[in-house]
């Protein structure tokens, strides 16, 4: 993998921030795979600002979102899809049709996996996907288990990923229990992947995803096997990380 070690937050948005225009640039209508969560935020708070400066268009971008709480409407303000809105799509002059999400509120759960795997394909896959990382090395919202699982797909989240998303949540026991997630395949066949992570919480997740087995009890150790995966870090994430250890605390 391509571990690129930076000192600040703002020095892994900004470098993210050059690889997506310059995806951008090349493609004008590339389809873009969007984690939630705090790390990608001055990533996109950048993208934000170079349209805002005339310097990006995202009239012709397309965007799948990796997951989505199970119960939460489109207007919670905890659902992925109103993060997205919000710190994503607002910003931007993205058109409505190109704007694509897993609905945790369907009827037919099951259905609406399958519909959503259908619309990433038909878009060709996802051009540049941009991941987050759990604690426990989970991607999207691919938790460890016995085996990957390679299409959108309903998950019982982890008490770990629970807790660590009930920052979001006024109680912890709000936190869905359940979640729709893009799955493993679609996620490897990303053209180029960028895993961001940052700060001591993502130390053990990073030691297992670069340099620890490929296994399913650490899902995000499969972009080991992708050609074009970055993963842009801090001093702390990265720090067992082999040629990058150090004793910060
Ligand atoms: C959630 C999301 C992931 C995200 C992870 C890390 O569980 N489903 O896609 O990568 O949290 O989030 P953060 O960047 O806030 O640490």
């Amino acid at each position: 993998m391509d571990v690129r070690v930076k000192e600040t937050y703002d020095e892994i948005s900004d470098e993210a921030a050059e690889l997506v225009l310059e995806e951008l640039r090349k493609k004008p209508d590339c389809v873009l795979g969007l984690t939630a969560g705090s790390s990608p935020m001055g990533l996109y708070q950048r993208l934000q600002a170079a349209y805002r400066e005339g310097r990006a268009d995202f009239s012709r971008v397309r965007i799948f979102t990796l997951s989505e709480y199970i119960g939460l409407e489109e207007d919670n303000e905890q659902s992925f899809a109103y993060y997205t809105r919000k710190n994503f799509c607002d910003g931007l002059n993205l058109s409505e049709k190109n704007i694509c999400m897993p609905n945790g509120m369907a009827d037919d759960i099951a259905r609406e996996c399958a519909r959503y795997g259908e619309a990433i394909a038909a878009a060709g896959g996802i051009d540049t996907m941009i991941l987050g990382i759990g604690p426990n090395a989970h991607i999207g919202f691919n938790e460890p288990g016995p085996c990957f699982v390679p299409e959108t797909h309903v998950v019982e989240l982890s008490d770990a990923t629970r807790a660590a998303n009930a920052r979001f949540f006024d109680a912890p026991d709000d936190v869905p229990h359940w979640a729709v997630s893009m799955g493993m395949r679609d996620i490897m066949f990303a053209r180029n992947i960028l895993l961001l992570a940052s700060g001591p919480g993502k130390t053990e997740a990073l030691a297992l995803a670069v340099a620890g087995d490929i296994t399913p009890k650490a899902p995000a150790s499969l972009l080991q096997l992708h050609r074009g995966a970055i993963v842009i870090a801090d001093r702390i994430a990265a720090k067992r990380l082999p040629g990058y250890e150090c004793d910060l605390p």
